[in-house]
């Protein structure tokens, strides 16, 4: 079953960015012209595609949707781009990681629709080769990334709207919770709907997966409610933890404080001793492990907070 929001009215939490973006669409709408391109930055799993798929959908137009690994060849991206009609968006995640060559094609589609490409030649022919340029229709680039940072500057540059996606508030969450089950058709009391909030790690995409097993729990028990005595007890079932915090977040404060003293430690030690790619550390370990205040990044490394070591002595008692 589909969860997720189709409109801007439906889409809970993201205050800021849905006022930007009724702003912006209403404009581009009475200009009848395509939206500005966007790059939609934040961790993962806080609904960068989802969001991209309200805006199309608000717009009344078609998205393409593609990540940035699966394109292989510059053909990919002039075959994406040159099956776009008027208006249309693509979107592209991750798209920090599109090889310097790719990005170069975009530089003319963003700024002035226009797509040059190299036709006839081939190994042996270069003389008969031709490069032309194509124009393009008028479209949307929405790019996402969990790195802003790593994003080169020229093309960081020719996105007009940046939005920055925070983890949702334990009441939004809640709030998602209960649009959920009232979409699978199941009754949550609110202190039910709050507990599961509060252990999604701000993210919309866990609190729908962990009310959907809580779900399945209630069904096989022929429950018909989901309280929050249910949500307990098929929490243990599930071994869900005090704050979501999952089992690569308990190894790494594991490594950190039991290995390492609590740091500082630096991200490539840190990373050899977990057997952990340095990346997903940093982007989706560390992340949420800042935000609720259990661990902080020095000049000198990582260190582990107060919070961490309460939370490990709890879970070893
Ligand atoms: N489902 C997943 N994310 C959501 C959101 N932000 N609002 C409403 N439902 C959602």
């Amino acid at each position: 079953m589909n969860l997720r929001p189709k409109t801007l009215s439906e889409y809970i939490g993201q205050e800021k960015i849905k006022k930007q973006l009724e702003m912006f669409i209403q404009s581009a709408k009475k200009r009848n012209s395509p939206l500005d391109h966007i790059i939609v930055t934040g961790p993962p799993g806080l609904g960068k595609t989802t969001l991209a798929s309200v805006i199309a959908n608000e717009m009344e137009v078609d998205i393409k949707i593609t990540s940035a690994p699966v394109i292989e060849k510059k053909g990919d991206i002039a075959g994406l781009l040159t099956s776009l009609k008027e208006g249309d968006i693509l979107f592209i995640d991750e798209i920090h990681r599109l090889p310097p060559a790719f990005e170069e094609i975009l530089y003319p589609a963003m700024e002035d629709f226009k797509l040059d490409i190299v036709i006839g030649g081939g190994s042996g022919k270069k003389r008969h080769s031709k490069a032309i340029t194509l124009t393009l229709n008028r479209f949307t680039l929405i790019g996402a990334t969990t790195r802003i940072g790593l994003l080169s500057t020229p093309l960081l540059s020719r996105f007009g709207i940046i939005l920055n996606m925070d983890y949702y508030s334990v009441e939004e969450l809640s709030e998602i919770v209960k649009r959920s089950a009232g979409i699978l058709g199941v009754d949550i009391d609110d202190d039910a709907s709050v507990y599961i909030a509060q252990h999604s790690r701000g993210t919309p995409r866990i609190a729908n997966r962990l009310l959907k097993r809580v779900y399945d729990y209630c069904v096989s028990q022929g429950y018909e409610k989901i309280d929050v005595d249910k949500v307990r007890y098929a929490f243990n079932i599930l071994s869900i933890k005090q704050y979501g915090i999952d089992d690569m977040m308990l190894k790494y404060l594991h490594t950190l404080i039991g290995r390492f003293g609590g740091g500082p430690v630096g991200i490539t030690t840190l990373s050899l001793a977990m057997n952990e790619d340095r990346r997903t550390i940093e982007e989706v370990i560390e992340p949420y492990l800042m935000k609720i205040g259990f661990i902080k990044r020095t000049k000198s490394g990582r260190v582990a907070l107060e919070e961490a070591y309460k939370f490990l002595e709890k879970g070893l008692s």
